[in-house]
């Protein structure tokens, strides 16, 4: 049996303290509070009414392959074949599951960068890969320095993990690294995962590029994404996998074993939000880029500082100025306030003086937590322990 790591437990006991309270304010999950958009709950229930709800293939119906295919040649740059070359899953969460399990052999080193979303960790400890961590830091943004990530490579080193934007911390790879990323993924001959589902969400101009889409790329990149996030559609459970056709068949063989594919009606639903108007998109991401610029200018208010938030649904918060330590502050902001927010050390061993909070409660509801903490901060700053 693999143990749950101590920093999982604090999340875990924070949710289960929340569960048996009234009235919590939630920032520590990170799914949208948002409705589904209308056309898209629309297309599920004409695929129920019309029967369209019997099996579908491991790879998903060819209708939601071809629409992803379009998708990513759309939005990203990259050509997916929709026949070989792409995967429906059961949310992104199976997707880097058992992605992570087709690639990783027994003593494979796979380049993390930390903070991390730790599902990742997990999958790589079953999968019996090492976690080589890779840091990044406020003053950058949290962007992944390419120095970094090639003074770790080793004869071993498999796989190159990148999430941008990334959770928890808000930040993307910049363009610029990107491309030095890809020339070391060559150079090295690396395989990259490139986790894009927080694509839709960035803020005040920022940008980020595909890497499969660069020249030498495609061939050795699994881009992973879904629908979850960009359509407030975490429910409805569909991710998606876009690579290499011997990739694509490793994990379609796991994926027929757990659950042979994911469920017809959601996946109707992904075709029309795939193919369906885009301006629901755009009017989440409007909605998310207020509520960060209010909390923004909240912890500025609290003395929380933070790399700028260039993209996600976060803002990864570092709390030393308060002089509490998070995990701390984690249990006094539900004790006292009603406030759930997860401490850093859920994303990493060294992040204690951070916490993950999330942008997904309506503003009325995030300037109530915020005066909330507020309150608590006046309590106990400065009172260690
Ligand atoms: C970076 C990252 N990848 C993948 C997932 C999984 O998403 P899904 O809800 O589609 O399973 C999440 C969910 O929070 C995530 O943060």
């Amino acid at each position: 049996m693999t143990q749950t790591p101590k920093k999982a437990i604090d999340i875990f006991d924070l949710q289960e303290l929340a569960r048996s309270k009234k009235n919590v304010i939630s920032m520590g999950l990170g799914d949208p509070d948002l409705d589904t958009p209308a056309h898209i709950v629309a297309a599920a229930k004409a695929a129920i009414e019309e029967g369209r709800t019997g099996p579908a293939p491991t790879r998903g119906l060819p209708e939601l392959r071809e629409a992803i295919s379009r998708k990513l040649a759309r939005d990203n740059g990259i050509i997916a074949d929709p026949e070989t070359e792409v995967l429906v899953t059961t949310g992104g969460q199976e997707a880097l599951f058992l992605l992570v399990q087709a690639l990783t052999e027994p003593g494979d080193e796979v380049l993390v960068p930390d903070p991390r979303y730790t599902s990742y960790d997990a999958a790589i400890n079953l999968a019996g890969g090492r976690i080589v961590l890779v840091p990044t830091d406020e003053e950058h943004d949290f962007d992944l320095d390419p120095d970094e990530v090639e003074k770790r490579i080793t004869p071993k080193t498999k796989v190159l993990l990148l999430i941008s934007p990334n959770n928890p911390t808000a930040g993307i790879v910049s363009p610029e690294n990107t491309r030095r990323l890809a020339e070391i993924a060559i150079e090295h001959d690396l395989i990259v995962i490139s986790d894009e589902i927080y694509e839709k969400f960035l803020y005040d101009g920022a940008q980020q590029i595909s890497i499969a889409s660069l020249p030498g790329m495609r061939e050795r990149t699994i881009t992973l994404n879904g629908v979850s996030k960009a359509y407030a559609m975490t429910g409805w459970r569909i991710g998606y996998l876009a690579g290499p056709p011997e990739f694509i068949d490793a994990v379609a063989a796991l994926k027929e074993m757990v659950n042979m594919h994911a469920p017809t009606v959601s996946q109707w639903a992904a075709v029309a939000a795939l193919d369906g108007p885009q301006d629901c998109v755009e009017e989440m991401r409007q909605t998310y880029a207020e509520r960060r610029r209010l909390l923004m200018d909240a912890l500025d208010e609290m003395g929380f500082t933070f790399g700028t938030p260039h993209g996600a649904l976060y803002i990864w918060a570092n709390t030393a100025s308060t002089g509490i330590e998070a995990t701390r502050l984690s249990y006094l902001f539900l004790d006292e306030a009603d406030v759930l927010i997860f401490p850093g050390t859920g994303f990493g061993e060294k992040w204690g003086n951070y916490m993950r909070m999330t942008l997904l409660q309506p503003k009325e509801v995030l300037e109530q937590a915020i005066s909330r903490m507020k309150d608590v901060l006046a309590r106990h700053r400065g009172t260690a322990g």
